[in-house]
């Protein structure tokens, strides 16, 4: 499926049944010298991780877990924009697999840093390692989580989280899906190397679920107006002062 979709990464891809992490399986082999786009996927995980220490639930069969080693051509301070890319990425194939056509608008939202949601629930979180040598990017290991089959969550998801299946999504096929979205990186990746985020912000703003919305992130409160040309979120305060923020978990309010 990669050769007849002319992916340009996903060389080799490595299957397992079950591992503790597909992020810690795609770190060990880029530091054993992994290529570019050499891709883990595991059918379960006893340890997915989420980002700030969460657990991923990774239960058998019925979703998608995916690390990609990525050898990109960048300086370390283009990482946090290239993991807004990688959204862009999930979300561009979530759109496809969703029959969202051009003329209805995007479906799949991406919420910064790098979460995917579909009405109003996550679908896919990405979870972006780096190790560096030198001061410079050596490797990254882009772990991607996305809900394929589950047609339930655990009670204390069971509000917040969403899978293709649920949202009607047909002909769901896990290593077809994994094939697309390794031809979708490959591609975007190039393009983020050569341009950065400028050809990419356009999309951003028209998936930003966060627009206008009340947030809380990084101890200020305030109005979530955009994402920079820099993968920085900006947040207005009451006071009118503009925020630049580079990392942190967005909380909103409300229902
Ligand atoms: C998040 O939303 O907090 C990120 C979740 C990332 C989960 C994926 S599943 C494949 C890869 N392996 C892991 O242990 N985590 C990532």
């Amino acid at each position: 499926e990669l050769e007849r979709l002319g992916a340009s990464i996903g060389r080799p891809v490595v299957v397992a049944p079950v591992t503790a992490s597909t992020n810690d399986d795609a770190r060990r082999a880029a530091s054993g010298g992994a290529p570019h786009g050499a891709s883990f996927l595991a059918d379960a995980q006893t340890q997915g991780r989420g980002r700030s220490g969460h657990a991923w639930h990774s239960p058998a069969g019925e979703n998608l877990y995916l690390s990609v080693v990525l050898r990109p051509k960048l300086a370390p301070q283009a990482l946090p924009p290239l993991a807004l890319v990688l959204g862009v990425c999930v979300a561009r194939v979530v759109d496809e697999l969703l029959g969202a056509s051009k003329a209805s608008g995007p479906r799949a939202g991406v919420k910064w840093p790098n979460d995917v949601l579909v009405d109003g629930k996550k679908l896919a979180g990405l979870l972006v390692e780096t190790a560096l040598r030198g001061g410079a990017i050596d490797a990254v290991v882009a772990g991607i989580g996305l809900n394929v089959h589950a047609s339930s969550f655990p009670e204390e998801l069971a509000s917040r989280a969403t899978s293709l299946h649920v949202l009607g999504g047909r002909g769901l096929d896990r290593s077809s899906i994994a094939a697309r979205l390794l031809v979708e990186i490959g591609r975007t990746v190039r393009v983020f190397e050569a341009n950065g985020l400028d050809p990419f912000l356009a999309e951003l703003d028209h998936r930003d679920v966060l627009r206008g919305v009340p947030i809380d992130v990084s101890g200020i409160s305030g109005t979530a107006a955009g994402i920079d040309r820099e993968g920085y979120l900006r947040v207005i305060t009451s006071d009118g002062a503009t925020h630049r923020i580079g990392s942190g978990s967005v909380t909103t309010h409300g229902p």
